[in-house]
């Protein structure tokens, strides 16, 4: 089981670091001043539907040990989200978000359809499907231009394909920089622009989870009739809370979430 899931996020992170190098630069500088780097949770994208739905990548995460937390909705962006509790702390939780295909209309609707529609029934075979990058054939630029216009997030995923959107570093395991705040400082300070969309740091401790966000690397990308550079995955950072009961808060705060989304925003 556990070596499953060792692989499993290797991976991932091999897939994650080769289109956001500021990523692997990041860690390693957190790593150089003697702390911890413990993900919090690992977040992804993808269309609904059969081929790579929720439904056709969640036996994956429930192989390896995962099981099912809370469902979440993000009405004006269009998605809907499941976040998973690993079998052990020191692994990541998974966010998994999909686009609401049949909520859209008109163009961008046509082509997200076809996108999808062109995936091939196996594609949820194994567990690789979540760094699979591109199962859809290329779009033109007008296209990609259509979709950003409705949806950001349709614009990325069309793009870019499957992918680890971002690894979010835990900043309960930081010792020298301890709040959201000081971590994006610090991160900042070493060149890494910070994403203030919806503020710097998104929820506080009154609703148990305080997050922030690097800016999303660009990466030049080849479309169907040209090349164009499009943002491609982030670094954030988590701070829990614990309730009154005492236990550490677990679950994610769709108002801050929201604005995350907004990180991979051209
Ligand atoms: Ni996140």
């Amino acid at each position: 089981m556990s070596q499953a899931i060792e692989d499993f996020f290797a991976a991932l992170w091999v897939d994650y670091v080769a289109i956001a190098p500021s990523a692997g630069t990041i860690h390693q500088m957190f790593r150089d001043r003697g702390e911890r780097v413990l993900n919090d949770h690992v977040a992804f994208r993808t269309f609904s539907g059969p081929q790579v739905g929720i439904e056709a990548l969640e036996p994956h995460l429930l192989k390896l040990g995962y099981s099912r937390h809370e469902p979440y909705r993000f009405e004006a962006k269009r998605l809907d989200a499941w976040s998973y509790l690993p079998p052990d702390p020191k692994y990541p939780r998974v966010f998994l978000s999909e686009l609401k295909r049949d909520e859209f209309s008109g163009p961008a609707r046509d082509i997200i359809d076809r996108l999808a529609d062109s995936i091939s029934e196996d594609a949820a075979g194994s567990s690789a499907v979540f760094h699979a990058g591109r199962l859809w054939p290329a779009v033109t630029l007008a296209e990609y231009e259509t979709l950003a216009a409705e949806s950001e997030y349709a614009a990325w995923l069309a793009s870019l394909g499957m992918h680890a959107n971002h690894f979010t570093i835990s900043v309960n395991e930081l010792q020298d920089t301890p709040t959201i705040e000081s971590a994006l400082n610090l991160v900042e300070s070493s060149g890494h622009p910070i994403s203030d969309a919806g503020g710097r740091v998104k929820g506080s401790a009154e609703v148990l989870l305080a997050q922030g966000s690097t800016r999303a690397d660009r990466m030049t990308v080849e479309f169907a009739d040209g090349s164009l550079e499009v943002p491609t995955c982030y670094t954030e950072f988590a701070l829990r809370f614990s309730d009154g009961a005492g236990h550490l808060y677990q679950g994610f705060v769709p108002a801050s979430a929201d604005h995350i989304f907004e990180s991979t925003k051209r």
